[in-house]
């Protein structure tokens, strides 16, 4: 107040006054009260208050709380990032060296790059589980809508870094794993071509594809994340978490009533308890049996293998990553004329579904008696992630689907009808394991220069139905008499020299 000095002037203050005011500098002093001080100068009051000493409702099950383990995992990715950062090089000569030295010379390196690994797979599963959960509970409803699409944004960031991190092995199996990735970017309306242009730094891959890879993966997209998963947080601590009993109740359909019985339920001495200790015990106890697990997978299981370092000039080894299993699987069993659209579309559709998603479903409901759509959608998109996986897993066989032809030997002259032969041979995969040259091979043998103990007509049959044991496809139903023939005359009329090894 601006008379303050004046009052002052004119009469000193009394005794008890100086006192509470030395008591009150103590309490404010750095050395008398650090926390106190800390908490004062840094403002960190108003944050903790928000954060950590917030009252939420009791009845939260503790598998509510994958979002904390989230958090948890990406902290684990950005130390074991930073330590990965220190040993890798970012240039297409010596990056696959790197990450062999890290691998195998640096001290536990191998298990920080297994950490870093099995932490980003854990997320990528652990994400998927935390979005199906809010379809279940309708957590994208008002008010949340905007938590939803923050975590809408998360989920997409964390797929990238996942890709991108996947590629900077930079070995054989990442260059394909590129290609097919910018293939899909580039599909996207518009900005599709500007996008593939400023991740590759020109026109094709070049000396800065790797340097730009590696800075959205250290620096863009962890920092945005950073900022996204901060506002995330504080989102859902500000609209609070679907309770037991607006899951309960149907007479819930407003954004105004939900936050009017959320805090009714907070507020209350029977219903509602302090997040600190109670809630955030279980919270950490999620957090930390998903970092066990992830320790458990890396002594277990190790870091990724490395394959042999990505070259430009001869055919790379589609190889996905676990977690993407079930989309291979369902391309696999796509009719070949539509799955190379499938492939790039559906991801796009995804993503503006989550999007649309708290437009379309707006009523404010929450029980899953009252939402079977939700319910029906959940259970199906589960059952499809575990059968495709099943499927992708029980057959050993890859299946993205290739845009370009499969280079010939030299010397194979190609007739009408081995030409479509050639067109299935790529479409149908076999390529994939199956390598035509003179060296090479994949999971199959190089079939030209094979001599084949088996007459056409028997090949015809082979490559219908193989024997039980060989780690080839069947594809039935999947092709006519007609195509398996010219597929077979095709395998034949590229045996221009005979096998030297
Ligand atoms: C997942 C990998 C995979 C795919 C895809 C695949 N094959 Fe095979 N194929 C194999 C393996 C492994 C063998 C070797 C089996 C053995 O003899 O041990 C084989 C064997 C063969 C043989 C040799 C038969 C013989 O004489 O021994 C022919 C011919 C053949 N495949 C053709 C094809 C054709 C055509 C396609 C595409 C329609 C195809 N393969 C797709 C893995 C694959």
């Amino acid at each position: 107040m601006s008379n303050d000095g004046k009052i002052d002037d004119q009469m000193p203050p009394a005794e008890p006054q100086a006192a509470s005011d030395t008591a009150r500098m103590r309490k404010d002093s750095p050395l008398h009260n650090p926390w106190g001080w800390v908490k004062l100068r840094f403002g960190l009051g108003p944050i903790l208050e928000h954060f950590i000493f917030h009252r939420v409702p009791k009845r939260v099950p503790w598998y509510f709380s994958a979002g904390e383990a989230l958090l948890l995992l990406f902290f684990v990715l950005l130390g074991t990032g930073i330590f990965l950062a220190l040993g890798y090089a970012p240039t297409p000569e010596d990056s696959h060296r790197s990450v062999e030295s890290i691998t195998l010379e640096q001290k536990l390196g191998w298990y920080i790059r297994g950490l870093h690994y099995w932490s980003a797979g854990l997320m990528v599963v652990l994400i998927v589980y935390h979005m199906l959960r809010q379809v279940l509970v309708g957590g994208y409803q008002p008010p949340k809508e905007g938590t939803w699409l923050v975590g809408v944004l998360l989920f997409c960031l964390t797929i990238i870094t996942s890709v991108i991190g996947y590629t900077l092995r930079w070995d054989e199996r990442a260059l394909y794993g590129l290609t097919v990735a910018l293939t899909m970017l580039n599909y996207i309306p518009v900005i599709g071509d500007e996008l593939v242009r400023i991740v590759l730094g020109g026109e094709a891959f070049n000396d800065l594809t790797l340097r730009r890879l590696y800075a959205l993966h250290v620096l863009f997209i962890p920092l945005f994340l950073c900022g996204a998963i901060f506002y995330h947080i504080y989102l859902v601590v500000l609209h609070g978490v679907t309770t037991y009993e607006e899951r309960k109740r149907d007479d819930i359909d407003t954004a105004h009533e939900q936050i009017k019985l959320h805090e009714r339920l907070t507020e209350s001495e029977k219903t509602g308890q302090d997040f600190f200790p109670y809630q955030a015990v279980k919270v950490t106890t999620f957090g930390l049996g998903a970092f066990l697990t992830a320790l458990l997978l890396t002594i277990f299981l190790g870091p990724p293998e490395l394959y042999p370092p990505a070259n430009f000039t001869e055919d790379s080894i589609p190889q996905e990553e676990w977690w993407l299993y079930w989309y291979s699987a369902l391309i696999a069993y796509l009719p070949p004329s539509i799955a190379p659209a499938f492939y790039v579309l559906m991801p796009l559709c995804v993503v503006s579904l989550l999007i649309l998603l708290p437009f379309l479903d707006e009523k404010g409901n929450r029980g899953a008696r009252r939402r079977p759509l939700a319910v029906a959608s959940v259970v199906a998109v589960i059952v499809s992630l575990v059968w495709l996986t099943g499927i992708r897993i029980s057959s050993p066989w890859m299946s993205w689907p290739r845009g370009e032809l499969a280079a010939l030997p030299k010397g194979t002259q190609l007739t009408a009808g081995t030409s479509k032969g050639h067109v299935l041979f790529t479409q149908f995969g076999c390529i994939n394991c199956h390598p035509l040259g003179e060296r090479g091979s994949g999971v199959g043998p190089n079939l030209a220069g094979y001599k084949f103990r088996l007459s056409p007509s028997e090949l015809e049959n082979y490559v219908h139905s193989p024997p039980d044991g060989v780690a080839m496809p069947p594809y039935p139903g999947r092709r006519t008499p007609q195509e398996l023939k010219s597929t077979v005359e095709f395998v034949l009329v590229t045996q221009t020299f005979t096998r030297k090894y």
